[in-house]
C-alpha cells in the first residue's frame, strides 16, 4: 500500500519525506486554507519537493471552468494529479482529462456507486472518505471493501485511495482490505511508528550496550 500525506504544510511534507516512506501528497482547499498562505506559493513548494503524485483540487464547479483549471494545474508538473469533486460536472471533466492522459483523483466519494462512476470516467484514483462516514455512524471501511471488490470484479485500473483517515486502525484495515493507497494526516503517520515495547526494548538494549567493555 502506498502512503500519501494529507497536508499542505511544507514542514510536515519535509518530515515525512525524510522518513523515506512517502509516496505522494494530497491537498484540498481546507488544508491549503489552514496554512494561511497563497495557493500558488504552497503549490510551487510542494511540487519542488515531491517527485511522487501530488493531488491539487479544482475549485471551479462548472464544466468549462473546471476543465480549464484542471488543464492549468496539470501543466504545473508531471506529478500533478487533478482532484475533482464527485459531481456530474466533475465526472465529465474526469473523462475529458483522462482521455488526454492527465492523472485524476475523484474526491468526496461516499458510496460504491459513486466509485463506479469515477472508474467508468477513467479516474486514476478514487478517494472514499472513511472518517466522515464513521462520523455519521456509517462504516467507512465497509465502503472500501465494497469498492475494492467491485473494481476487481470488472478489472478497473482506478486505484482506491483511502481518505479522511483519522487513526492507525483505519490504516491497518485499509492495508488488510488491499487498498492501493492510504492518504494519512501527518499526526497519524507519526503514530504508526509507536509501540511501547519498541521504546522499552530499545532503552534496555542501550543500557546493556553501555555495560559492554570497549
Ligand atoms: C482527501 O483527499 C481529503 O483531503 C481528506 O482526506 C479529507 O479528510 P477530512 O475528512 O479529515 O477532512
Amino acid at each position: 500500500m502506498k502512503f500519501f500525506v494529507d497536508t499542505a504544510h511544507i514542514e510536515e511534507i519535509k518530515k515525512a519525506l525524510a522518513w523515506g516512506i512517502l509516496d505522494g501528497v494530497t491537498t484540498n482547499p481546507s488544508l491549503v486554507a489552514k496554512t494561511g498562505r497563497r495557493f500558488d506559493d504552497v503549490k510551487r513548494e510542494i511540487l519542488d519537493l515531491v517527485k511522487g503524485p501530488v493531488s491539487l483540487e479544482c475549485t471551479k464547479m462548472d464544466f468549462d471552468g473546471m476543465l480549464a483549471q484542471g488543464l492549468a494545474l496539470a501543466a504545473e508538473g508531471p506529478q500533478v494529479v487533478v482532484k475533482l469533486p464527485l459531481t456530474r460536472e466533475g465526472i465529465a471533466v474526469c473523462k475529458a482529462l483522462s482521455d488526454k492522459g492527465i492523472k485524476t483523483n475523484v474526491t468526496l466519494c461516499f458510496s460504491a456507486n459513486q466509485a463506479l462512476l469515477a472508474a467508468k470516467a477513467g479516474a486514476t484514483y478514487i478517494s472514499p472518505f472513511v472518517g466522515r462516514l464513521d462520523d455519521i455512524s456509517e462504516d467507512g471501511m465497509a465502503l472500501i471493501a465494497d469498492i475494492v471488490q467491485i473494481y476487481r470484479n470488472y478489472g478497473f485500473k482506478t486505484q482506491v485511495l483511502v481518505a479522511s483517515v483519522r487513526n492507525p486502525v483505519h490504516v491497518l484495515k485499509a492495508a488488510k482490505i488491499g487498498a492501493d493507497v492510504c492518504t494519512v494526516p501527518f499526526g497519524v503517520l507519526d503514530q504508526l511508528f509507536n509501540h511501547p515495547l519498541t521504546d522499552r526494548g530499545n532503552e534496555q538494549f542501550l543500557k546493556d550496550w553501555a555495560k559492554v567493555p570497549e
